[in-house]
């Protein structure tokens, strides 16, 4: 591991997304022991005119609402800073994490505090007995997009990393980046004439989920899958995520972007190149990020009648959205790849707010055995199911003799649910595991420039007609599946249910 001062920069530090991923994300690596060297320092860098204290009094007062939601004892999911729990050791440890921040105050596009937060920063480095490499910068803009470019100047001209300490700058940036793929190529040149691209981190949260980060272990270490994974055998695939909460708060902004560049763009597609991918050559970040862009390249425009959207009922009463908002807040589409191993197979991506359940999973529904001698068709089809969340899990859908004096058949589960599986193990939060990827300098689960210019590609023509009015969003009542339309298309596209025992 490399050793010097690390320095973690969290820009926009008193907004939200600071608040509710980047801090609670650090505290934890802090408690886990990653952060924990008197090398480390974290400066929260935003206009709001306060100080340190101020800072950490407002970090540590934000504790809404706490979910356990894994293994054992990680305490925070979105929508939690952190839990203050009562035992003292944790709060001494919350208190001494807290005291690691240091806080500097300056607008976006200022010269000065960008000089004050190098000069903090320096302060620090050169106070610590600076070895060779002793000035490592990574800064987090938790912060609109539209003032990366002012930001990175910013950061490029007075507060990279000090040459004569050694080390490196490194800059951790968060979707959305752009809203089509003229804005996201105009943003990825502005940047790009201020950092390389080793420098530059695009946060794709999900490629930080526990079971994303499986699939290419469970595509590539396992047997059973090399032969099946194609054309011949799958029949449809599945990538879906379901929340059952509305846009709560977040109306103005998600109306401005829609579910297709809020989860569609970036989460299920990321998934959808890690499933559909060819064998990497070795695991490098690069040799990985081929494949999965040669994937993206491969899918073909999207057609009208393979695309079905939705507006949950009481979108429009957030009074932060317009009255005439068309913006869809649910969205099934199929996308095709036209290459050797999935010519024909639809792959059905499924994104929606204010639905049944929340779950995001992915489906692979095989084809039917041919001659098939127990006419169990009908029961349903042989799946592999990878539910991402909540519950972590694995399952395949088989046939099998139903257990008795008869021979009759019935469709049961192989299941690998992680928490009886693993338990007392505990599966880190995505946004952990990526910060300490960004600490490390592995890239191999963000998002390098041509893979979001390839994304960006897919989804452009399809956002414009949505954005002129070209398509309408179905109504459909919070709490249930979305628009009926949507399960009339994944018929349409193969998809056979499966009857359970
Ligand atoms: C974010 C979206 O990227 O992902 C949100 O902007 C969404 O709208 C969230 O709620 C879902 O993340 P997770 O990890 O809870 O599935």
């Amino acid at each position: 591991p490399e050793t010097g001062c690390l320095s973690i920069i969290v820009l926009g530090a008193s907004g939200d997304l600071a608040k509710k991923k980047t801090f609670p994300a650090l505290y934890n690596l802090y408690r886990q022991g990653f952060l924990q060297t008197n090398e480390v320092h974290i400066f929260g860098y935003a206009r709001t005119n306060i100080s340190d204290d101020e800072l950490r009094d407002r970090l540590r007062g934000y504790d809404s609402i706490c979910t356990s939601f894994s293994l054992s004892v990680h305490i925070f999911c979105c929508g939690a800073l952190w839990y203050l729990p009562q035992e003292t050791g944790d709060a001494e440890c919350v208190s001494s994490f807290l005291q690691l921040i240091k806080y500097v105050s300056g607008a976006y596009d200022a010269p000065e505090g960008f000089q004050a937060l190098d000069n903090a920063i320096y302060e620090h480095e050169i106070s610590k007995n600076s070895t060779e490499g002793s000035s490592r910068r990574l800064f987090y803009l938790a912060l609109p997009p539209s003032v990366y470019p002012q930001v990175c100047k910013m950061i490029k001209n007075y507060s990279m990393n000090r040459s004569d300490l050694g080390g490196w700058t490194r800059i951790v940036v968060e979707k959305p980046f752009g809203r089509d793929l003229a804005s996201a190529e105009e943003l990825s040149s502005q940047i790009g004439e201020l950092f390389e691209e080793p420098q530059i981190y695009r946060i794709d949260h999900y490629l930080g989920k526990e079971l994303v980060q499986n699939l290419l272990v469970l595509r590539f270490a396992n047997r059973f899958f090399l032969p099946l994974w194609n054309r011949d055998n799958i029949a449809n695939i599945q990538i879906v995520f379901r929340e059952d909460f509305g846009t709560e708060g977040r109306g103005g902004y998600f109306d401005q972007y829609g579910i297709i560049r809020d989860i569609i763009q970036n989460h299920l597609l990321q998934v959808l190149c890690l499933v559909a991918m060819e064998k990497p050559v070795s695991l490098k970040p690069e040799h990985i990020r081929d494949e999965k862009v040669k994937v993206l390249r491969s899918v073909v425009p999207i057609q009208d009648e393979e695309v079905v959207l939705g507006q949950y009922d009481g979108y429009k009463d957030d009074p932060t959205v317009p009255d005439i908002s068309n913006t869809p807040t649910f969205a099934t589409m199929i996308l095709r790849i036209h290459n050797e191993r999935w010519e024909g197979v639809p792959f059905i991506l499924k994104a929606g707010k204010a639905l049944n359940s929340r779950k995001a999973e992915i489906r692979v529904q095989f084809k039917s055995v041919p001659g098939d001698i127990f006419k169990c068709e009908k029961q349903g089809r042989n799946e592999f199911v990878i539910r991402l969340q909540p519950s972590e899990a694995m399952y395949m859908k088989l046939t099998v003799k139903k257990p008795g004096l008869e021979m009759s058949t019935v469709q049961s589960e192989l299941d690998l649910s992680y928490r009886q599986r693993y338990q007392g193990l505990v599966i880190p939060e995505a946004y952990e595991r990526l910060i300490l990827d960004t600490i490390k300098g592995d890239q191999q689960h963000f998002v390098r420039r041509d893979e979001l210019k390839a994304a960006w590609e897919i989804f452009t023509p399809i956002l414009h007609r949505i954005d002129k009015g070209e398509y309408k969003s179905l109504p459909y009542k919070p709490g249930s599946r979305g628009p009926a339309e949507a399960d009339e298309l994944l018929e349409r596209a193969g998809y056979v249910q499966t009857h359970g025992y």
